[in-house]
């Protein structure tokens, strides 16, 4: 047995209850060895998993990483919120008691760290100072280096963030137990992956998978489920699976901060990175503060405020390239140290590649392996259009490698919210943007968000479906009292923020190209919405939200068919019509508030008029 309290005294660990919960987890666990790690000892893993073969060294100091071929993306039907009241069982959150829950896991995890290493990883989900720091701090035990390597990138790691606490019982327990991927019957009805977050212990519980989304517990289980349920619990917050960025305008001084909901797969990531377009020239400058989760709370001063809990990027790696997503491009360059997941590797040359990456794969098929692990060159002809990279392979940086991070991202204050948007990919009826001038509307929009599926998480591609407010795979409790929650933190706003639906993804009906060229040129139409939100442009109302003319959008340097633009710039009234009574049946699975009816009730009327 290894000696815990030797451990934890050496790297001197001395909350009493972090000590208790590594002590009584190694126990289950069966480690090996324990070891304690923060920020400092990122150079040193590397190594050493460089020398194990874990990762494979990418030129210019970056690495490679492959996850087991059944675990490249999170699992939304093996994951649960569990807690001991029945009335938190929601549409979306899989609830589960919370007795059962832990001790099925705790059988599972019975042992099954034996001959590993159990790193305990104490991280923060929020810039230090903040008036949130009480929801932030956990533990992450876990027993795969690599996770450990990733976690450096994504949150704030090191030991003072737990020796410190102000109650030093209050942090999350974070347990991720990798398991034998091999024989875990992924997607057979023996499944024995089994991802809880039991938030009313604010205990998480994660076993049978390696992959960043379901083993990188700060971001993913506590950054968004734990914190919608301690955000509810307190009364005092919102944690959404949302964007945060800023539009400064530099001839003005003004700044636009913007959070947006989008699903997984569905351009957080290249909208908050984004650069202007540059025939807008340089007046104005986007800042990025967060791709993939804000903490959104009322200020002293009534305003509302967010910051991102994370401290890196998880982003997906296809179709980034120096057009698509310059800053990307820059943030994983040769000296980044960046980790690339599940793309394709060259073993001679240490080079990486996705699809979209290029426009075409590389020439010279030599010392090229795909995502599998199997060699390119080695394909027989049938295999010859499989993709090299998985479609939800991904690269790691911290934010402090990301070009254009926010002066002030660290920033425990957070920034004052000007406007939330929502958006996913939707293939026709969502016109490129429509903002919406009232609250209980602009919360209805967030919960009748639909898109269709990608591939971050198992399921079908390109199948739509209901995602409230992106936060589907992320809810920890009854989607009504979500929905009561959102208007009591918007409603104690003073300052209310601007709502609006976005939509990059309209396509062609025949051809199927995109009607809208997206990427750096979606900024275009945040400059529209600061405009709206000023009183500088007055749009064209419509049925379901303001919709910019054609003269108001700055559309310079552009050159789009005339047709494209008419489509995005319209609504189709017929499929809407359609839309509301599939809203209907979607909405009719939660006990909502009225407030939330009656927007609907009056999107549907004003429809029916139109
Ligand atoms: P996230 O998972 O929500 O952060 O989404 P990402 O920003 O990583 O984007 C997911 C995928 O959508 C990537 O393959 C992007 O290249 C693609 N994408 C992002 N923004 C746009 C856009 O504006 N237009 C189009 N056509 N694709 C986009
Ligand atoms: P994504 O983040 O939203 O960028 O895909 C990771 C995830 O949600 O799994
Ligand atoms: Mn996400
Ligand atoms: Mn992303």
């Amino acid at each position: 047995m290894v000696d815990v309290e030797k451990v934890l005294d050496e790297a001197g660990l001395t909350n009493p209850h972090v000590r208790d919960y590594v002590a009584y987890w190694a126990g289950v666990t069966g480690a090996e060895r324990v070891e304690v790690v923060s920020a400092t000892d990122d150079e040193r893993l590397l190594k050493e998993s460089l020398e194990a073969g874990e990762l494979l060294p990418v030129t210019g100091g970056r690495y490679y990483s492959r996850s087991y071929s059944k675990d490249t993306a999170r699992s939304e039907e093996r994951t649960v919120v569990a807690t001991s009241n029945p009335e938190d069982k929601g549409v979306y959150n899989n609830w589960k008691p919370a007795e059962e829950t832990v001790k099925t896991l705790t059988e599972r995890m019975t042992g099954a760290s034996k001959g590993k290493t159990m790193y305990v990883i104490p991280y923060l989900m929020a810039p230090v100072g903040s008036p949130l720091e009480t929801y932030a701090a956990g533990v992450e035990l876990t027993d795969s280096r690599p996770v450990v390597q990733q976690m450096i990138r994504m949150a704030r790691v090191g030991i003072d963030y737990i020796n410190n606490l102000a109650d030093p019982s209050s942090f999350v327990r974070a347990v991720h137990v990798t398991g034998d991927l091999p024989n875990l019957g992924q997607g057979t009805d023996k499944d024995q992956r089994l991802f809880a977050t039991v938030a009313d212990q604010r205990t998480i519980l994660h076993f049978g998978s390696s992959y960043g989304g379901n083993a990188l517990l700060g971001k993913i289980a506590h950054g968004l489920r734990q914190a919608c349920y301690d955000g509810r619990a307190s009364g005092k917050f919102l944690a959404e699976q949302f964007l945060l960025l800023n539009i400064k305008d530099k001839e003005t001084g003004e700044d636009f901060h913007v959070v947006g909901g989008f699903p997984s797969a569905s351009g957080k990531t290249n909208l908050s990175m984004t650069f202007t377009p540059d025939a807008l020239g340089d007046r104005y400058e986007v800042s990025f503060y967060g791709d993939d989760i804000a903490w959104i709370w009322v200020g002293e001063d009534g305003k509302l405020y967010a910051f991102n809990p994370e401290n890196g990027v998880f982003g997906v790696a296809k179709d980034t390239n120096e057009g698509s997503n310059p800053g990307a491009i820059k943030g994983i360059e040769e000296g980044s140290g960046a980790i690339f997941t599940n793309v394709a590797y060259n073993e001679k040359t240490q080079e990486v590649w996705w699809e979209g990456k290029t426009k075409h794969h590389p020439d010279d098929l030599d010392g090229w392996i795909d995502w599998k692990g199997e060699k390119i060159a080695n394909r027989i002809a049938d295999e010859l259009g499989d993709p090299w990279a998985h479609p939800n392979s991904r690269f790691t940086i911290p934010i402090s490698r990301v070009p254009n991070a926010a002066a002030d991202y660290n920033e425990p204050a957070g920034v004052p919210v000007d406007a939330i948007i929502f958006g996913g990919r939707t293939r026709d009826r969502e016109p490129l943007i429509r903002a919406i001038g009232d609250v209980a509307e602009g919360v209805y929009d967030g919960l009748t968000l639909g898109a269709e599926a990608t591939f971050a998480a198992e399921g079908v591609e390109g199948q739509l479906r209901y995602d409230p407010m992106s936060m589907r795979p992320f809810l920890a409790y009854e989607e009504g009292d979500y929905a009561r929650h959102w208007l009591k933190i918007i409603g104690e706003a003073t300052d209310k923020p601007a709502f609006a639906h976005v939509n990059w993804f309209q396509r062609d009906p025949e051809d199927g190209h995109f009607l809208w060229p997206g990427f750096r040129e979606n900024v275009r139409a945040l400059l529209w919405l600061k405009a709206f939100q000023k009183g500088e442009v007055k749009g064209r109302e419509t049925a379901v939200g303001v919709i910019p003319t054609q003269e108001e959008l700055d559309l310079r340097g552009l050159d789009l068919p005339q047709e494209d633009l008419d489509r995005i710039l319209n609504i189709d009234v017929e499929r809407w019509k359609q839309e509301m009574g599939f809203r209907e049946e979607h909405l009719n699975q939660f006990n909502l508030p009225e407030e939330i009816w009656e927007a609907h009730k009056r999107v549907a009327a004003a429809i029916d008029e139109a």
